[in-house]
């Protein structure tokens, strides 16, 4: 793969990556046409961390379609499919992690405390295995890519880092690889989720700045249309997942869930900016498109 990257670079080229656990999905696929308009070689790699599972977890049952996702790549316009095994990544007796820090002890970072640690780990060796040029996540894992963010920033890796707008399902449930175990009556009730977070764009737009009362409405909202068991409903500030008693005005704020549908953990986000000016209800029209 490095041998391959060095080869590209040396004709001037650019290299876009996206790195995947596969079983893919069109939430994946679009970041691939993001990487095509963005470089000229696109690398995508499948592998399945088992650093980011802890062991309660469904590392051994994690959907896994090698050949159908190699058709999928190939049908995408991926240049380059990288599979690495465990050992390509993973010495036998490992000396390092990568330790997140604060960032990785909030949201998801309690419920998965391994996680963030994981994910940063095995991004940082794809990255200095394939080398790119631009790396594309998606905001789907909002935590994930600030993560990522910040590890590109701390250790000096020169790797644009481009988030994708999610892709989602008809009933507004955010596309994902764990979808896959969900019934079709755990779909349907998956819907709520995507209703909870319009619920707060539209609390946010109507002026409300205040984040106890944001986070309560959407709870309120979450419980009365659905009946999911919650792990969290967040609002945060999108650029550090800060907390604040209030949101300014022209602040960027991130919604946050996690939720479990039947026994999958699902989760969604979306962002919206705080009005200048407080709005009244005839100016609902001015309501952000999720999810972009
Ligand atoms: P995975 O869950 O396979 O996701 C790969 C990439 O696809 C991530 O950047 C994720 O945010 C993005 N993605 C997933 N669902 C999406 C959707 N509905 N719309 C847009 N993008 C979506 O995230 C991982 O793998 C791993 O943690 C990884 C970064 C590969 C490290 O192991």
């Amino acid at each position: 793969m490095t041998a391959l990257s060095e080869n590209i670079r040396s004709k001037g080229k650019r290299i876009a990556f996206v790195p995947t656990m596969g079983a893919l999905h069109k939430g994946h696929l679009s970041l691939i046409s993001i990487a095509k308009e963005k470089a000229d070689i696109v690398v995508v790699s499948i592998y399945v961390n088992p650093l980011q599972f802890a062991p309660n977890e469904d590392f051994a049952t994690y959907p896994r379609d090698i050949e159908g996702d190699t058709v999928k790549c190939e049908n995408a316009g991926c240049d380059i499919l990288f599979v690495p095994g465990n050992t390509d990544l993973y010495p036998e007796k490992e000396s390092f992690r990568i330790d997140v820090g604060e960032m990785g002890k909030v949201l998801d970072g309690i419920t998965r405390p391994h996680f963030f640690g994981g994910v940063a780990t095995v991004v940082a060796k794809l990255f200095h295995l394939v080398r790119p040029h631009i790396a594309i996540f998606g905001q789907k894992d909002l935590q994930q890519g600030i993560v990522i963010k910040k590890l590109v920033r701390d250790f000096k890796f020169n790797i644009n880092i481009i988030l994708g707008p999610i892709i989602r399902e008809g009933n507004g449930l955010a596309m994902s690889s764990r979808n896959e175990y969900l019934s079709q009556h755990d779909r349907d009730r998956a819907g709520v989720i995507f209703t909870t977070l319009q619920h707060g764009v539209k609390t946010i737009m109507a002026g409300e700045r205040d984040r106890k009362i944001i986070n309560a409405e959407m709870i309120k909202h979450f419980r009365s249309y659905g009946d999911l068991n919650l792990d969290y409903i967040q609002a945060v500030a999108a650029l550090d997942l800060e907390t604040p008693d209030a949101f300014l005005p022209g602040e960027e704020i991130a919604l946050l869930i996690a939720a479990y549908s039947g026994k999958t953990r699902l989760i969604d986000n979306t962002i919206v900016k705080v009005p200048e000016h407080k709005l009244d209800d005839k100016t609902d029209d001015r309501f952000i498109e999720l999810g972009e």
